[in-house]
């Protein structure tokens, strides 16, 4: 039974990133629980979908796991076109992953929906030993570049859930009629109720 103020959203969500620096896996643990040691580069993108809840809402992310690899630069715009949300990730043992996430932001920013949500995910804080970018620094590039950011690891499930909880929340709440942004935000009625109360 659906109650009032409950509602089902369809997000489609995009990740963004150099080749390796964990894209796939963030997915794969968000979506199967899983992490693969020698998980495969990504050719073109690949899709996925999985449901969270959070507050009065639940989200269906229609996620598009995107290819780091040059060549496949320019497939990038199909995939942020139209998207609610997107997560560019760096792998924070890799500088030059990071130089590439500013590119994102930027790409994004420049031609993306003004209004989508951007998540900035440091992956691979398991392997301290190694770091090269520090929390601090991001920190500092996301505040002032109007993003959220998380370090998370694929491997250890740090973080992987909250990230996603976190964009669902910021997702706005807006009815497709009020939201003429082109945005893949949607109701999904119920099976019990086709008209609700918005308030
Ligand atoms: P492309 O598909 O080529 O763009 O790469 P990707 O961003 O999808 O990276 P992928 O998920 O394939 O991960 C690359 C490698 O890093 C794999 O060997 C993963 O096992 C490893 N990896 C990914 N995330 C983590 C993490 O959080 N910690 C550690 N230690 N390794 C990770
Ligand atoms: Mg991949």
């Amino acid at each position: 039974m659906a109650t009032l103020g409950n509602k089902n959203l369809n997000a489609k969500l995009v990740l963004l990133g150099d080749m390796g620096a964990g894209k796939s896996s963030l997915v794969l643990r968000f979506v199967k629980g899983q992490f693969l040691e020698f998980q495969e580069s990504t050719i073109g993108a690949a899709f996925f979908s999985q449901t969270l809840a959070a507050n009065d809402a639940t989200v269906k992310f229609e996620i598009w796991d995107t290819a780091g690899q040059e060549r496949y630069h320019s497939l990038a715009p199909m995939y942020y076109r139209g998207a609610a949300a997107a997560i560019i990730v760096f792998d924070i043992t890799n500088p030059d992953s990071f130089a590439r996430a500013k590119k994102w932001v930027q790409e994004l920013q420049g031609q993306g929906n003004p209004n989508m949500v951007l998540a900035l995910a440091g992956n691979k804080c398991d392997m301290v030993e190694k770091r090269k970018v520090t929390p601090e620094e991001a920190q500092a590039y996301a505040q002032d570049n109007g993003l959220f950011f998380m370090e998370t690891s694929a491997k250890t499930a740090i973080n992987v859930n909250d990230i996603f909880y976190e964009i669902a929340k910021r997702l706005p709440r807006m009815q497709p009629m009020q939201n003429p942004s082109g945005m893949m935000l949607t109701d999904r009625p119920t099976e019990a109720t086709t008209s609700r109360c918005c308030t």
